[in-house]
């Protein structure tokens, strides 16, 4: 009889494309995907720990199956992901939820096979969260779910420590895959058809660190040169990583695109030093003047915190002149969610609820009228996009261009795939909307 499967998913794309590698595995065992969780003999959740409300977020969920299970005695619920891989947090999810069949961490998700195998024949729930060794697994395969656009890891863990995150501690030290690994998978990925291929790493400037033959610009430049009709992006660049020898790559490949994540996290030197990010507001800049020296059109997103421990109001209000002055296309703001065994949860200081409300908010609007100021500029110019999807509701194809902007746009014909040009006929806050040409 037909087995089906549902994955739930939070946080960045990293856990995206893991969930992609969780698929494969389940449909290596037969499984098929089923939309509604309720009816799956499977339920896989895939989960954050970054920020508090991404775990708020799975642990309610995940409460929401003790009424299923009990329905259906057979379902087996997992919970994997950086949640479970914290100090703690496996006892946590299995006294909170002792319904839960199979938890397993980052470090062992290619063992998924076995868990669920052993599972399936035994009544004892399977916990199995192991210790970072150091090992990169190879030859996965992942169920893409994201044409025409593909994942790649080019490393896994971080050894940045920045002062806020849980990210060293529950995915492990910084270790690069091999370049023929990554680059046999691009060709095997452009052989297919996928149009655009994103290499991930929680900081891929830093890819090999002196473990690996090759740097991060020679690996890009690399990739650049294979034939096909594709385009190239990566992320995340580490701020203090990024190099003169990067802009000149990109600037160089057509394939690569103008578009760059450069996460500044504060506008304040003081902040940025008690956030260990080890570099100043002036360093910053001055490789955003380096970028656009060679490539004037480059688009810039970031990310960045407020209410982080002891943010004064000179530190904000640098951060939103940071802001003005960087004319970032995008940026994704959060409020400082304190992280249990960081360096800044032991921070004095730390700042209340309404302070950090209120600060996010009027950094957003900063931010969204940059935004939108910049896509008026678009209304009448052509843009070429990579066609993403059908907007059932909108009832309109959508897609992005090289410097990540929206577009949306109607078609009699299939246009997932393609790379369309669109005339942009009207800018709605950072989408695009226009006619094909
Ligand atoms: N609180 C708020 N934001 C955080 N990030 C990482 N850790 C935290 C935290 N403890 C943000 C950073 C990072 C992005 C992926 O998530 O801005 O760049
Ligand atoms: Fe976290 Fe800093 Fe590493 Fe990014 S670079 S994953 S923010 S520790």
């Amino acid at each position: 009889m037909q087995k089906f499967y549902h994955i739930v998913t939070y946080g960045c794309q990293m856990n995206v494309h893991e969930s992609e590698k969780i698929a494969g595995i389940l449909r290596e065992l037969g499984y098929e995907y089923c939309e509604e969780a309720e009816n799956s003999d499977i339920v896989v959740f895939n989960t954050c720990c970054i920020r508090e409300n991404a775990e708020n977020h799975a642990f309610g969920n995940i409460g929401m199956f003790k009424k299923l299970k009990a329905k259906n005695r057979n379902m087996i619920i997992a919970v994997g992901g950086c949640l479970t891989q914290q100090m703690g947090k496996a006892d946590n999810v299995k006294s909170k939820f002792p319904f839960v069949d199979i938890i397993f961490g980052t470090h062992n998700l290619h063992k998924l096979k076995d868990y669920i195998l052993m599972k399936e024949k035994q009544k004892k729930a399977v916990i199995s969260i192991e210790e970072f060794d150091g090992t990169i697994v190879e030859g996965e395969k992942p169920y893409r779910t994201s044409y025409p656009n593909a994942w790649v890891n080019i490393a896994y863990g971080c050894n940045n420590f920045c002062s806020y995150c849980i990210v060293p501690y529950v995915r492990g030290r910084e270790r690069s895959r091999k370049s023929e690994n990554i680059i046999s998978e691009v060709e095997n990925l452009i052989s297919e058809g996928y149009k655009e291929i994103t290499l991930l790493g929680q900081n891929v400037n830093s890819y090999g660190n002196g473990t690996q033959d090759i740097s991060f610009p020679r690996l890009l430049e690399k990739i650049a040169c294979l034939d096909g009709n594709f385009r190239l992006r990566f992320m995340t660049s580490h701020p203090k990583d990024f190099s003169e020898e990067l802009a000149e790559v990109m600037a160089k490949y057509p394939k690569i695109c103008h578009s760059l994540h450069l996460p500044v996290q504060s506008g304040s030197d003081t902040v940025l030093s008690r956030m260990n990010r080890k570099y100043t507001v002036a360093d910053y800049l001055n490789k955003l003047k380096i970028l656009r020296k060679y490539i004037p059109d480059c688009a810039v997103t970031t990310d960045i915190i407020v209410g982080f421990p002891g943010e004064t109001d000179d530190d904000f209000n640098a951060t939103v002149d940071l802001v003005k002055k960087a004319d970032f296309s995008s940026a994704f703001t959060f409020v400082y969610s304190k992280r249990e065994g960081t360096v800044a949860s032991k921070m004095p200081d730390q700042i209340s609820e309404h302070i950090s409300k209120r600060r996010i908010m009027e950094l957003i609007e900063v931010v969204n009228a940059q935004t939108r100021c910049q896509s008026e500029k678009y209304v009448g110019k052509k843009i070429k996009i990579l066609c993403e999807g059908f907007d059932s509701k909108k009832k309109t194809y959508l897609g992005r261009d090289e410097y990540g902007r929206m577009g949306y746009f109607e078609s009699d014909k299939d246009e997932v795939g393609n790379f369309v040009d669109i005339l942009v006929e009207k800018a709605n806050g950072v989408s695009l909307i226009g006619k094909k040409v």
